[in-house]
């Protein structure tokens, strides 16, 4: 295994957990994340993170899906610690592994920074939902303000490197509303106590039309 493999497989799922237990992220979570219900799948379910927002008076079944080994097992354990019963799978959001129309809602929480392809991985969620299920999504990504997003222009090629194929520049909330969903934007934010090139983020629900 070089260096960047292992870079990519141990060191990456550790900084992105310290990284996304931030105050200022786990605030936005607990605004999106309990708001799940019925059959409920997350994408890049890495780190497990989310496993404590879950409402278990409103999610009947888990699935969880990310391509990292490492975040599987954080994710493993964190449903474990709470006695929730998970289908916990490894694969991509380009390819969900899953049938058409079988999740009443979808999680999404700082993934579409991550992914190969975001169009592909909307119309991938957009799929294995039901007629009327929900996309919950918080993400962070282009900030609305031009002289913060010439700087997330100028960091991104190092910091995706650094930070597992992160983005800083993907648009949020107009990605999303480009696909079949209709979007209610929840709240949008500069996170406190983050550089702002790092820090805008928003969040909502996005509605399978
Ligand atoms: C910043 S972390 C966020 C993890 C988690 N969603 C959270 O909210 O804490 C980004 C996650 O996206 C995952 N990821 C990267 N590429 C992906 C892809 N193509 N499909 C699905 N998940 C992917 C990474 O493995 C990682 O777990």
């Amino acid at each position: 295994m070089g260096l960047g493999q292992w870079y990519d497989e141990h060191v990456v799922p550790r900084l992105i957990k310290c990284a996304c237990s931030s105050s200022a992220i786990m605030q936005v979570r607990d605004k999106v994340v309990p708001l799940a219900s019925g059959a409920v799948f997350e994408l890049g379910c890495g780190g497990g993170i989310n496993q404590q927002f879950y409402d278990p008076a409103r999610v009947t079944s888990y699935a969880g899906m990310d391509p990292s080994a490492k975040g599987l097992d954080y994710t493993r354990a964190a449903a474990q610690a709470l006695g929730r019963s998970a289908d916990i799978r490894a694969g991509v959001g380009e390819a969900i592994p899953f049938g058409d129309a079988s999740f009443d809602c979808v999680v999404c929480t700082f993934t579409l920074c991550s992914v190969a392809d975001p169009a592909q991985t909307l119309r991938e969620m957009h799929r294995v939902l039901k007629p009327g299920g929900r996309l919950l999504y918080a993400e962070h990504g282009r900030a609305p303000d031009p002289g913060v997003a010439k700087w997330q222009d100028r960091i991104e090629p190092v910091w995706k490197r650094l930070a597992g194929g992160c983005h800083l520049t993907r648009p949020v909330g107009s990605s999303i509303a480009a696909g079949t969903f209709a979007l209610h934007q929840l709240g949008a934010r500069y996170a406190p106590k983050t550089p702002r090139w790092a820090g805008w983020i928003e969040w909502g629900e996005a509605v399978k039309t």
